[in-house]
């Protein structure tokens, strides 16, 4: 059965320096009350359908009748006829934990006794019980286990059981009827402790495994993967549960602790979604980190990329047009331009834009007709304004960029003397906009993962863009 669920993904810059540094989460899961809501009505369901297969085991027992003397009794082949559940509720304990409370719930329950006495012998018939009043109390934990996953364990588990009436039908009936206060008694304190046995292996069994389900590393290509160990303990405050992941690239080859500490992560006063995702910088810039470490954001570019519609082509005769004394020290050579990233492109979120301004190290080589070697002959610095676009779709978080304004020029260095460098931007911009775009384009349109747990499918989506707080929402429903 499908379930639609309704979740937000903030991506959120908090300017706030006063963190805990180190072990800031990168990426914040905010179940809403709206969520638990959900989370309760599945729950209950499945609860409803646990307690309803509770084996309740078989009575047996003799008591005393006055002139008749000693009479054994039998309880068999108890069966729960129906569990109804008619008030349940989830509540949060701020600071402490989750509390889900079913009351009032009636339970029927059938079987078949028996009795046996000295000179009646056996007697047998059948009986209905209901029980009225019955009422439940979880106490949920929710931790971290040390190695980055999610705990769930009942810290307590109270339950009632109101009244209980026996209606037992059969020959000799009446001799049971007149013990029924404690029989009902005895059943009471099976049903106890059954409630309480399914209570903690359904917590044991269905909710523990399914969000142990949850991934803690994901691996997003052959260089790099993500970490989304829990940085703590599940929170519960009176907005919902915020569950803190570390959401932190790694490279695959060689992992090195993260020069830069995560921004504390604080969370809007939102709730009319049942889930918000909160991503911060973070995510981002070590992913970032990763990618420029692997050389993913250097490029080569040779005479060859261009296309041959392209009027300027990296080889002397057509760049002597724009460098004279190219054409005089290098007559009819090829031209090949490294471009790399002074440093790992850090993404900025500001209100309703997420940029990024790299620089670029641009350095242009003569392909010597006569030898291997390649004659440095200039280096540049590039930069530029990116803009990014952030988007969600199938549980992934992907992002596209476009040119946000025109690279500007600058000479760091020349081995051929000065020349004009703003002529030679737009041939610049050329091979921006047609080679390194598309090809960056192509590496981020995988995007990665988000953390969720198994068969939870995001289905729909729709940005917003709030201010005056760095954030970008996004509307998505999952099914699980
Ligand atoms: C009660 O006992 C009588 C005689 O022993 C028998 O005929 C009758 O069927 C019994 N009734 C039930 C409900 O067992
Ligand atoms: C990328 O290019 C720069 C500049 O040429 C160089 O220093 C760096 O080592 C390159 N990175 C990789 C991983 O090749
Ligand atoms: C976002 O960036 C674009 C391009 O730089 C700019 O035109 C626009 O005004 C920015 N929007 C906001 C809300 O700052
Ligand atoms: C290669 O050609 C260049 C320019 O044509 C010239 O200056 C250089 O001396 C030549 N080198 C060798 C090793 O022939």
């Amino acid at each position: 059965r499908p379930y639609c669920v309704v979740v937000a993904l903030l991506l959120l810059a908090e300017v706030s320096r006063l963190g805990e540094g180190a072990s800031n989460p990168g990426f914040v899961v905010r179940i809403t009350r709206k969520g638990l809501e959900y989370a309760r009505q599945y729950g209950m369901a499945t609860l409803k359908k646990e307690l309803s297969t509770i084996n309740v085991p078989d009575l047996s027992g003799s008591f005393e009748v006055g002139w008749m003397g000693s009479v054994s009794y039998e309880f068999k082949s108890l069966r729960i006829r129906s569990f109804q559940i008619r008030n349940s509720d989830l509540s949060l304990l701020p600071g402490r934990g989750v509390r889900a409370s079913l009351s009032n719930n009636y339970v029927s329950i059938s079987g078949n006794w028996k009795v046996k006495k000295a000179f009646i012998g056996k007697k047998r018939g059948t009986f209905d019980l209901s029980v009225d009043g019955v009422s439940i109390s979880i106490y949920l934990n929710l931790g971290e286990d040390g190695t980055g996953r999610p705990t769930a364990s009942v810290a307590h588990c109270s339950n009632s059981v109101g009244h209980v009436s026996i209606h037992v039908s059969g020959n000799l009936s009446w001799i049971l009827n007149l013990f029924h206060r404690r029989i009902e008694n005895k059943l009471k304190d099976i049903l106890k402790q059954e409630i309480w046995e399914i209570v903690r292996t359904s917590t044991s069994s269905h909710l523990e495994p399914y969000l142990r389900t949850l991934p803690v590393t994901l691996m997003i290509d052959q260089v790099a993967g993500i970490d989304y160990s829990l940085v703590g303990a599940p929170q519960v405050t009176s907005q919902g549960l915020d569950t803190p992941f570390k959401g932190e690239f790694f490279g695959r080859s060689q992992r090195s602790p993260v020069p830069f500490d995560a921004p504390p992560i604080r969370l809007p006063q939102q709730h009319d979604r049942m889930a918000y995702f909160a991503v911060s910088q973070y995510v981002f810039n070590t992913a970032s980190r990763v990618y420029h470490q692997a050389g993913h954001m250097n490029f080569t570019i040779r005479n060859e990329d261009s296309p041959l519609d392209f009027p300027i082509h990296l080889h002397t005769k057509s760049l002597g047009a724009v460098i004279p004394q190219l054409a005089r020290l290098y007559p009819n050579t090829e031209l090949e331009l490294e471009m790399s990233p002074e440093s790992a492109p850090f993404l900025m979120f500001t209100p309703g834009n997420v940029t990024c301004m790299p620089v670029m190290n641009i350095q242009a080589f003569a392909l010597l007709p006569n030898s291997s070697n390649r004659k440095p002959l200039f280096q540049l610095r590039a930069r530029t304004d990116i803009s990014a676009t952030i988007s969600v779709s199938s549980g992934r978080v992907h992002g596209s960029l476009t040119p946000g304004s025109k690279l500007k020029l600058e000479l760091k260095h020349s081995n051929i003397g000065f020349f004009n460098v703003q002529l030679l931007e737009s041939i610049f911009n050329y091979y921006a906009s047609y080679i390194i775009y598309p090809s960056l384009n192509a590496k981020f349109e995988k995007g990665f993962p988000l953390p969720l747990p198994r068969d939870t499918y995001l289905n729909s989506l729709e940005l917003q863009v709030h201010k005056p707080k760095v954030l970008v929402s996004a509307l998505i429903g999952f099914l699980f």
